[in-house]
């Protein structure tokens, strides 16, 4: 049995949803999947994002591990891999990669087990990253929100408003979401709290019906400026645009920076050296497989 899983890109938190918010975004990963009577192979190759290096490619590669995971839990046999995965997604820069690979692996496990991604799965996605954000949207596609109950993850999709266009500025730097979550505090201000829960609310009413609203909706005061030491450059730029008017944020948990435009561009003036600028469009679709006999 072949098969193929396109998986999308995400950016979580969208500023005030820490942990609560995320959006799937027009870059794809690709895994061709053969499932074979012994062996694991991986190939990885890069499509785009420059920067593989540190890939396992034996039992602890992440796709490997969800596609386990996923067909453990649905009770099917997979004596044999080989995967060929076309990584576009950048590493460590806050756009989703682990997740899209443990989300494609949780793809692939369903499909070969003949059923088509559940609650079930976004539980096991999100039991890999211990939040649900980035692995909904890549599971669901457009805009979501996770929540947590206990031990359960939980996501709603919506439509983000269709004159969203999202940029992002993607740095060379690196950062590990381990460490930037090092930085945040153990608890916040009670004004801290309620202006966040304010501006969240606000916020999935800005993103899908009313964009005008975003630049309010999507400040933050939970986690950005705590984590800002370890990205001076990409705090500053989040700054210059909020400036100019721009609905930015950092990406997850960075460095890349996400503007939520309706024009596809940054303003003129503002200053992208040392980032890679480019409109990424919301993906509406989520992982999709496709399958040969
Ligand atoms: N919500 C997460 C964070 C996203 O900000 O740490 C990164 O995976």
């Amino acid at each position: 049995m072949r098969l193929r899983v396109t998986v999308p890109a995400s950016t979580a938190n969208l500023g005030s949803g820490f942990d609560t918010f995320g959006m799937a975004l027009g870059l794809h990963d690709v895994v061709d999947v053969e499932v074979r009577d012994s062996g694991l192979e991986v190939e990885v190759l890069d499509a785009g994002a420059g920067d593989m290096g540190a890939v396992r490619t034996d039992e602890h590669h992440l796709v490997v591990r969800a596609l386990r995971r996923a067909c453990g839990q649905l009770g099917v046999a997979v004596p044999g891999l080989h995967l060929r995965c076309h990584n576009a997604i950048p590493h460590s820069r806050g756009l989703g990669s682990s997740a899209a690979a443990v989300v494609a692996g949780i793809a692939a496990g369903y499909a070969i087990a003949d059923r088509t991604v559940d609650d079930m799965a976004l539980q096991l996605a999100a039991e890999f990253e211990g939040h649900a954000d980035n692995a909904a949207a890549s599971l669901f596609g457009g805009f979501v929100v996770a929540w947590q109950e206990g031990e359960r993850f939980h996501a709603e999709r919506l439509d983000p408003h269709p004159s969203i266009r999202p940029v992002v500025a993607v740095p060379q730097q690196r950062s590990s979401t381990k460490e930037t979550r090092g930085l945040l505090p153990d608890s916040v201000p009670l004004a801290d709290a309620a202006f966040s829960a304010g501006r969240t609310a606000l916020a999935v009413h800005a993103l899908t019906a009313k964009p005008e609203l975003l630049l309010a909706a999507t400040e933050d005061r939970l986690h950005q400026d705590y984590r800002a030491p370890a990205y001076p450059a990409t705090a500053r730029l989040v700054r210059e645009l909020r400036e100019h008017g721009v609905p930015a944020t950092v990406s997850g948990a960075g460095p890349t920076v996400l503007a939520l435009t309706t024009t596809g561009i940054v303003p003129d003036g503002v200053g992208v050296d040392g980032f890679d600028v480019s409109e990424l469009p919301v993906d509406l679709t989520g992982v999709h497989v496709t399958t040969e006999a």
